[in-house]
Order: structure tokens, then C-alpha cells, then sequence
């Protein structure tokens, strides 16, 4: 029993020594769950206050619901006043002020950099007085697009530290794209750096950061972090300004600035079934809440722990389970620059074995890149320090799954299978390390607080083993509330679906044992090598150019990426006929738009789309098509010219045909 506060959690008997999970056994994940969801705000309640530093502790949980939420958004903790930035540094100078709280690992294998809580500290209180110099404040939008050093988090709860809304945008992104996102949240400041090093590349992210604000004005500042000193960038006088000049000289003591639980703390952009990618807002308190909880829990996080997610800042991944998550539960958290494969295909597990990892979490692409060169590169590392290994960001094959449990984890170590969103701002359905019995391939069970319903396409819950569309009943702590500057869009985006119903865009299967298989998304959403994009993103840029009239793109099974993406493109009438030079352009065309993580792996140029009489393109059709399976295309027979499906067909084979 946790004398201290008996009010909170009355299984503490399961806790394991050093550890900051109550869950450890299936009978305390149902007893959690039942609790959670007999009274969720006395959970909530409990593990807000246990978990977060407050200034002013909440006195109720949730407000709202998911039938009103147009007109009232979700809140919870509403009364709750706090600086998320306490819970993550200050209140742990007490009792780990000298303990690693960010582990980098560069690009080169070991170049490490590692700063410790009062580092942490002092560093993020530099940012937020040089940005508070700046002009940036309370409210005000601040862009961040670096890649993976230890600033990006610094300026991510730097702008935290005073109340300001950061907005990270992944460094992959190009110039457009990101004026786009700089434009829709209105922002003041860019915080950037020279360039990004990736498998020994530059990305210049400077550069691309000065395109996107050629003609625009709302940008005040320009905040540029020196990655390395011999490459040159161009500085905008009056606008730009080096990290090592503002932020080094400033006081490395910042007062926090209160905030509402329900104050935004960042906007992050995410793809959907629209050309236009919609800014997600989570607020301080509950996503606090909901990323301490559930890293805490997932991973049956301990005190010792060296624990390495290997995503990027820019996607929530980053977000929830490298920066707020483990700083706010004190966590040494791993922040690595480099991909996978460089300088050799072992670097992720020559980093387990120097910096002894225990808890090592990554996406199902990385592992089936890795699974590809066999066992040799993993057995070469002593990889005895691993205690769990998770997986995030799309479905994983029940084949990369044992690769991963026996191969890396030498059968030892648990395997989380952890399905969450962006919207969702951290885990919803995943396996509890210590606690739940694994399936290969199954995202397992629900986190306390979640309430997952099955529909069918009408909308109809399915009871008991059911196959269908993914939804969660019930507000949890941790979703996002609405988009940035278009509330209407979230409410018509997650809950005009189905009455009532959060919609996640995903199918699912539930099994007899009530374990969920997330089959992958039903919307036009793609999930490519753990990347979201929107099938529309891709079909504005190729009409955009002179050639190309109409476009439809779709998802394929991709082996290694999971999936790709199939470009169907019809040409204008004067296009002429020279298709190699026009299929270049339509690529750059892509990249320009998105960015370099953007490809089409396939482009087939064809003489129509299939279309119903009303003009409605048959996705479906092309989907199967692209799927190899000309044979399954169903009912034709409602198209305008069914006679054009047999020329995609016969079009498609080089790409199709194994
Ligand atoms: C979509 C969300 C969650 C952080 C990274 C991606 C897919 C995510 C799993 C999983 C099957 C998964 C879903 C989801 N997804 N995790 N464990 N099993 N599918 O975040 O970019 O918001 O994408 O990724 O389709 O809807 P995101």
C-alpha cells in the first residue's frame, strides 16, 4: 500500500522494486481498467496528481463528451494550473539533478553528448529567456524544424517554459510544406539549424527553411542552432539570429510562466483524406498525464532504465515518448540522430551494447530492413541489457514480430506492439510489458481508460469477435481537441462518422480472447515506412503540373515500407509524348510539394480513371488493381466507360506482376 497517498493505488503490492508501473499482472490490468472505467475521473484524478507537478492541483476530471463536442470541446482537469516544464526538469533537481536526462548519440557512432537533469535545466531556462528576448510569447506559435540534437527538445520545452505553442515540423519536409504549416498556425518565430545530418548527409535545413519565408512576413525571427561550423548559411540580417550568440550568453534561469491545463502546449501537423494537413492541438495537463502514465506503464519503466526511442521529433512519436513522457517520469531518454543502417546495418544494437539500453522502441519498417540482413549484425553486440523492446506506427507481421523477439530480444525480453495516433497523443491499445500475454501481430488490449467499440460501416457495434472499423467511446486525458483554427474540421474529421464515436480511420479485428489486430487504415490515408500522408497531398502536387490532368494514388502491400504508393496519372492532350521527362517532373513535382520522404514508387499514366456517371473515381478498383488482384475488382457495371479498367489492368502488370 502507498502510504502516502491510499487514495490513489491500492495494488501498489504488485509494484517491482525500482519500478513506476502498478500494472505487473493481468489481475491488476483488469482491476485498472475496471476502475478506470467505473469512475474515470477518480482514476484520472489520482494519477494527475501523482504523476504531474501542479501549480494548482485540478479538483475534476473530464467536462464534455463526445455528443457535444461540437459545441463544447473535451477538457479535462480544467481547474488544474501548471508548467509542464516543472514536471519534466525542475522538481527532479531534487532528487536526480545529476542523472542523464537526454543520451545523444550522433550521426557517427559515438559522438555522444549526454546532459543531465540540472543540464536539461539550465539549457531549456537559456532558450526560453533568449526567445522571451525575442519577443515570443504566451499563446504565440513558434515553428521548430531541426533534426535529432538535444536543442530540438531543448526548444521544444523552452517555448513550453513560457507558455508559448510549439509546432515541430519533421525536417524531411520541404519548402512548401512548411510555409504551408508556418501560414495556417500563424507563426512568429522558427527555431532551425544549419543543416541535419542523416548517414552522413546534409540536410539543409536552413536553406529550405529560407525558401519557405521568401515573401512572408508573419515570421519575426529566426533562430538558427550551428550543427557544423564548416558548412555556410545564409543569415538574414535583422532576422536571423545563431543559437550560440542569443541562447549561450542568456540566464540559465527562467520562471516558468502558469498555464491551464487546458492551454495548448503544441500544434503538430498530420495528414488526412484532404490535401491539407490539419494542425492537431494537445493540451498541457492531460497529455501530460496521458505520456507519463502510459510510458511509465507500457514499458514498466525503472528507475536505472537507458531507454531509447529511435523516432524522430517531428512526428508524436518523438513528442510523447522521447521528450514529455520519460522527462516527466525522470527517465534517461535517448535522442539519436542517425538512421539505422549507417555507418552498417548494427548500429542500432552497437548503441544497446554501449550505452547498455534496456528499453528500445522503433517502428515495424526498421525492423523488417534489419530482419532482411539476417542474424549476423545482431549477434556480433551483447544485447543483454534489453528488457523490452516496443513497436510503433504501423501494423507488424507476425514474422518481423518473432524476428524481433527472438533474434534481438534472445526470447527474453517482452514486445509491445503499441497502436496509437497522433490524435490520440499517446498508447491506446498495447501490450503492458510485465503483464500482458503477447499474440505476434496483435496490439493486444485496451489501456485503462480507453473503451474501444467495433462498427460496422453503418456504424453498428459489433459485439464479441467482430471485424470492422475502430472507434473509442469515451474521452481519455490524452486526445487531441480540436485543429488548429478549425473546429469544425475535427468534429467533421472524428466524429461525424459514427454518432457519438471517436473514429480512429482504422479497421480492426477483435479476437475471442477480446485481443485487437489492427488491420490498417479504411480512410485515404497512407502509412508509408511508419510515414502518414494523405493520398490527396500526392494527387494535388501531380496536377498541379502543365502535363498532368488527373490523378488518383493508392496504397500497396510493400514489403519493406509496408506500404507504397501508386500513382496513376492521366496526361493533358498536349502533353506529348515524351513520358520519361514528364514522370521526372512529376516526382520533383512531389518532392517540392511534400518533401524528400515523399516517392511515388510506381507511375503508370493511363487514358481515363474509372468512373462512376456521376464522376465519382472508384478508388476501390484502382486499389485492387494496385494490389495485383485484377480478378477481385467487383462490380464494374455502375462505371461510365468500364472499357478503360481493362487498359489500367494490362497497364499495371510490369508493376504488378511478380
Ligand atoms: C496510424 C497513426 C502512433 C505514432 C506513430 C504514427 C498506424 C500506429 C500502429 C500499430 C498498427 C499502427 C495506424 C494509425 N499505427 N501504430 N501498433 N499497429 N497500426 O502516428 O502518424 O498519427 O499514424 O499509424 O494506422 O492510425 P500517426
Amino acid at each position: 500500500m502507498n502510504e502516502e497517498r491510499p487514495d490513489i493505488i491500492d495494488v501498489d503490492e504488485w509494484v517491482r522494486e525500482g519500478s513506476r508501473s502498478p500494472i505487473q499482472t493481468m489481475a491488476a490490468y483488469r482491476e485498472h481498467w475496471a476502475r478506470a472505467e467505473a469512475d474515470p475521473d477518480g482514476y484520472w484524478l489520482a494519477q494527475a496528481k501523482q504523476r504531474v507537478q501542479w501549480r494548482k492541483q485540478p479538483s475534476y476530471g473530464l467536462e464534455g463528451n463526445f455528443s457535444s463536442v461540437r459545441d463544447s470541446p473535451i477538457a479535462w482537469f480544467g481547474d488544474g494550473e501548471l508548467n509542464v516544464t516543472e514536471s519534466c526538469l525542475d522538481r527532479h533537481l531534487e532528487t536526480r539533478a545529476d542523472k542523464t536526462a537526454i543520451l545523444w548519440e550522433g550521426d557517427e557512432p559515438g559522438d555522444t553528448r549526454s546532459l543531465s537533469y540540472r543540464e536539461l535545466h539550465e539549457a531549456v531556462c537559456r532558450c526560453a529567456n533568449a526567445l522571451r528576448e525575442l519577443g515570443l510569447e504566451k499563446g504565440e506559435r513558434a515553428i521548430i524544424y531541426m533534426g535529432m540534437v538535444p536543442e530540438a527538445a531543448i526548444a521544444m520545452l523552452a517555448c513550453a517554459r513560457l507558455g508559448a505553442v510549439h509546432s515541430v515540423v519533421f525536417g524531411g519536409f520541404s519548402a512548401e510544406a512548411l510555409r504551408d504549416r508556418v501560414r495556417d498556425c500563424g507563426a512568429s518565430l522558427i527555431i532551425t539549424q544549419d543543416v541535419g545530418k542523416r548517414g552522413s548527409k546534409n540536410i539543409p535545413l536552413k536553406q529550405t527553411t529560407n525558401a519557405a519565408l521568401e515573401g512572408e512576413h508573419g515570421v519575426r525571427k529566426v533562430l538558427v542552432f550551428q550543427r557544423d561550423p564548416s558548412v555556410e548559411v545564409e543569415m538574414k540580417a535583422g532576422r536571423d539570429l545563431w543559437w550560440h550568440e542569443a541562447v549561450d550568453k542568456a540566464s540559465p534561469s527562467c520562471e516558468a510562466v502558469c498555464c491551464a491545463a487546458e492551454d495548448p502546449l503544441f500544434i503538430l501537423y498530420t495528414s488526412g483524406s484532404t490535401g491539407r494537413p490539419k494542425g492537431l492541438v494537445h493540451t498541457c495537463g492531460g497529455y501530460l498525464t496521458w505520456t507519463a502514465y502510459t510510458h511509465a506503464v507500457t514499458f514498466d519503466l525503472r528507475e536505472d532504465d537507458v531507454y531509447a526511442c529511435v523516432a524522430d521529433v517531428g512526428w508524436i512519436t518523438g513528442h510523447s515518448y522521447i521528450v514529455y513522457g520519460p522527462l516527466c517520469n525522470g527517465a534517461t531518454s535517448l535522442m539519436f540522430e542517425s538512421i539505422p543502417t549507417y555507418p552498417e546495418v548494427d548500429r542500432y544494437w552497437d548503441m544497446v551494447e554501449r550505452h547498455k539500453i534496456s528499453v528500445f522502441y522503433t517502428a515495424p519498417t526498421a525492423i523488417r530492413v534489419l530482419a532482411a540482413h539476417g542474424e549476423g549484425p545482431v549477434r556480433k553486440h551483447d544485447l543483454s541489457s534489453l528488457r523490452v523492446l516496443g513497436t510503433v506506427g504501423e501494423p507488424i507481421d507476425p514474422a518481423a514480430w518473432r524476428w524481433y523477439h527472438e533474434v534481438v530480444g534472445q526470447g527474453r525480453c517482452a514486445v509491445v506492439d503499441t497502436w496509437w495516433q497522433t490524435e490520440t497523443g499517446g498508447h491506446c491499445i498495447t501490450p503492458i510489458a510485465p503483464a500482458t500475454p503477447a499474440k505476434p501481430g496483435s496490439a493486444t488490449l485496451p489501456v485503462p481508460g480507453i473503451m474501444p467499440m467495433m462498427v460496422d460501416a453503418e456504424g453498428a457495434p459489433q459485439i464479441g469477435p467482430a471485424e470492422g472499423r475502430l472507434c473509442i467511446v469515451y474521452p481519455w486525458p490524452g486526445m487531441a481537441r480540436t485543429v488548429w483554427g478549425d473546429h469544425g474540421r475535427y468534429v467533421a474529421t472524428y466524429f461525424d462518422t459514427f454518432k457519438s464515436m471517436y473514429f480512429t480511420g482504422d479497421g480492426a479485428r477483435r479476437d475471442s480472447d477480446g485481443y485487437y489486430w489492427i488491420t490498417g487504415r479504411v480512410d485515404d490515408v497512407l502509412n508509408i515506412s511508419g510515414h502518414r500522408m494523405g493520398t490527396a497531398e500526392f494527387e494535388s502536387a501531380l496536377i498541379a503540373i502543365d502535363e498532368i490532368a488527373e490523378a488518383a494514388v493508392v496504397g500497396y502491400p510493400h514489403p519493406v515500407k509496408g506500404q507504397g504508393v501508386h500513382a496513376y496519372a492521366v496526361l493533358q492532350p498536349d502533353a506529348g509524348d515524351d513520358l520519361d521527362a514528364i514522370g521526372k517532373h512529376a516526382h520533383a513535382a512531389v518532392r517540392e510539394a511534400i518533401g524528400a520522404h515523399a516517392r511515388i514508387d510506381r507511375l503508370q499514366f493511363v487514358p481515363g480513371l474509372p468512373k462512376t456517371r456521376s464522376g465519382k473515381c472508384m478508388r476501390r478498383i484502382l486499389r485492387k488493381i494496385a494490389e495485383g488482384e485484377p480478378e477481385r475488382l467487383g462490380d464494374v457495371s455502375t462505371l461510365a466507360d468500364p472499357s478503360v479498367v481493362e487498359v489500367i489492368v494490362e497497364g499495371a502488370k510490369p508493376f504488378t506482376s511478380r
